[in-house]
């Protein structure tokens, strides 16, 4: 007698009760394999569908003599019938699985609250600030601090400012009540020079970073209170030429290996000679050119002898240079009103550093 092997669809030649019950178990292995509605639809066609091995075996009846006819009418019957069953309970087995796949991957979690805190970014006259330390910090120098709110002797008389320096009227310096006190919003960071002359120890390598106020206008080249740097070198044999190769550096270090710096014979109080420092790059805007970035010099003897070292023993160098002014010109922001405004898509385009 033929046998279907087991799993086969072919149709049996016979009805016999081990057809019947391989064809049953066939159409079982195959509903328990079934994982999605797609294979037990493939399922359900292969097995209980019209070419299926039990409806086969069913047309089969016809040729069954008499007096077997009820039987096995009823096994193929009773076949088809589990058959059906089973198709019918894996079929609400797929369906749950399947509407809660959905359900969990369309799901919302509305206890989540949205991120509405957007995590900020450092300011850039911070980053930049921090950029020019580390160059200088490099070089073995120390980071020197000085109060913004300042004594009038600080920020000018022992920088060597007549009395009546211009830069002391009312109309640049910010003076603080009552005018007796003679204190000043720092109108530059060349205070600290004076203060690290008088705390520090000889020799003295020092960058003063920091912030500064003037009675300027809020426009697209001034600001009223601005970030400048400071340095300030006292020691042995100092000349100009390590001015220069200092400032060289410094150039190279923050706008690239093309850099170039000059200097422009000039006058402050506190340094002479004094040089004012202009800057070459060929990428600026505008073309290669010489932009005016800050000023320097030796350091006035009054300045060295106010803070009590001897002019014939020690010699300095000493620059002053403005941060807005730095990163305008390094990343060609136009207007420095959005260095002072807090906009965040502003400070966002120099990176997202915290
Ligand atoms: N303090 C000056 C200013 O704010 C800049 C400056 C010039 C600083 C020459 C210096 C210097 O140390 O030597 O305009």
């Amino acid at each position: 007698m033929s046998h279907a092997p087991e799993n086969s669809v072919a149709a049996p030649a016979q009805i016999s009760p081990e057809a019947v019950e391989s064809a049953v178990q066939a159409a079982l292995d195959a509903i328990a394999a079934a994982s999605d509605s797609a294979s037990l639809k493939a399922a359900r066609a292969a097995h209980a569908g019209e070419g299926s091995p039990l409806a086969k075996l069913s047309a089969r009846l016809r040729d069954v003599p008499p007096e077997k006819k009820a039987e096995f009418g009823k096994l193929v019957g009773q076949a088809r019938g589990r058959v059906t069953q089973a198709f019918a309970t894996r079929e609400q087995e797929v369906i749950e699985a399947e509407t809660a796949a959905r359900l969990e991957a369309e799901r919302v979690d509305i206890t989540a609250l949205p991120s509405r805190a957007r995590v900020g970014a450092r300011h850039p006259i911070s980053l930049l600030q921090e950029e020019v330390a580390d160059i200088f910090v490099g070089m073995g120098w120390e980071i020197a601090e000085g109060p913004e709110l300042e004594h009038e002797w600080f920020n000018f008389d022992a920088l060597n400012f007549d009395e009546d320096h211009p830069a002391r009227q009312e109309q640049d310096t910010f003076y603080v009540d009552p005018i007796a006190r003679h204190l000043v919003m720092r109108t530059h960071t060349s205070p600290v020079q004076v203060r690290s002359m008088l705390e520090r120890d000889l020799p003295i390598y020092v960058l003063c970073p920091g912030r500064v106020y003037r009675t300027d206008e809020f426009d697209a080249t001034h600001l009223p209170v601005f970030t400048q740097f400071e340095g300030l070198v006292v020691d042995k044999g100092i000349t100009m030429a390590h001015l220069k190769g200092t400032l060289d550096h410094a150039a190279r270090v923050l706008f690239g290996p093309e850099a170039k710096t000059r200097f422009r014979a000039n006058f402050f109080p506190f340094t002479e000679p004094s040089a004012e420092l202009d800057l070459w790059h060929p990428t600026f805007k505008g073309g290669a050119r010489w932009i005016e970035w800050g000023g320097c010099g030796m350091v006035n003897p009054n300045v060295l002898r106010a803070a009590g070292i001897d002019p014939e023993e020690y010699s300095g160098f000493a620059f002053g240079m403005g941060i807005e002014r730095t990163l305008m010109f390094r990343s060609d922001v136009q207007d420095m009103r959005d260095m002072a405004e807090g906009d965040v898509r502003f400070s966002e385009q120099f990176g997202m550093v915290v």
